[in-house]
């Protein structure tokens, strides 16, 4: 059954990302003792982490699991990292633990590290005896030509129905990406999009009409929650 996402509007886009984010974890680690949250790149979420580690210092840290919805294929310490804007807005501001955070290794080869971390992820699920590892959260953004995670429009990975992280190239980037493929993001409990103010109302009334030009409007969990956090 689909469920239809829900829609949340506001002038307080970091306070109220920030609280969903919060609530999700006190949710999770008191049903489950654990909270898994996949972390979405770019620009927009930076305020959102920073806001999250400066409200969040009680967190018992060690109880979350951060993985990455995707990443560049670039050093950890590359301006581009995912993993090093993640870093710097939350991993080291609330001293996130290291074994809480499982990077994807954008510097070696990108099949082999879509391959590592499908197994680092598999094995989780193996132990907890789950078809497919579950986040309990996974944050994911909308680009402007509605790609959500390193889904881009028209890219191979977009056919992937089996492999759950995938090395995607991305012709108008010439660059290869890691990401979560749909099935892996699909079998999230709950999905938060993080759209700033800035972007065109046009393209978000499409993919909430579910407009299947764009990767983003086949985001569509089959039990899970989707709620869109829109600035304005
Ligand atoms: C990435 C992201 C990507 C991002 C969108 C929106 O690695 O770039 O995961 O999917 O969320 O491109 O990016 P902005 O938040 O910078 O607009």
């Amino acid at each position: 059954m689909e469920t239809h996402p829900r829609v949340v509007r506001t002038n307080n886009f970091i306070g109220d990302a920030a609280g969903f984010i919060l609530k999700q974890a006190r949710k999770a680690m008191s049903e489950r003792n654990e909270f898994r949250i996949a972390l979405s790149g770019g620009n927009t979420p930076a305020s959102v982490y920073a806001r999250i580690a400066a409200e969040a210092r009680d967190l018992p840290w060690q109880l979350i699991r951060f993985t990455f919805g995707d990443e560049r294929c670039v050093p950890p310490d590359d301006p581009q990292s995912n993993f090093r804007m993640a870093r710097k807005n939350l991993f080291v501001p609330a001293a996130v633990p290291e074994k809480s955070i499982m990077r994807m290794r954008g510097e070696i080869d990108p099949q082999t590290a879509a391959h590592e971390y499908q197994a680092q992820l598999d094995a989780i699920a193996t132990e907890h005896g789950e078809r497919i590892y579950q986040h309990d959260l996974i944050l994911l953004g909308l680009g402007d030509d509605g790609h959500t995670a390193s889904l881009f429009p028209g890219t191979a990975a977009l056919e992937e129905m089996t492999r759950r992280v995938i090395a995607n190239f991305v012709p108008k980037l010439n660059a290869w990406r890691l990401t979560f493929s749909f099935p892996l993001i699909n079998h999230a409990r709950q999905i938060l999009f993080l759209v700033g103010a800035s972007k065109s109302p046009r393209l978000i009334e499409g993919v909430l009409a579910g407009d299947q030009q764009f990767p983003a409007a086949r985001v569509n969990p089959a039990a899970g929650e989707v709620t869109w956090m829109i600035g304005e």
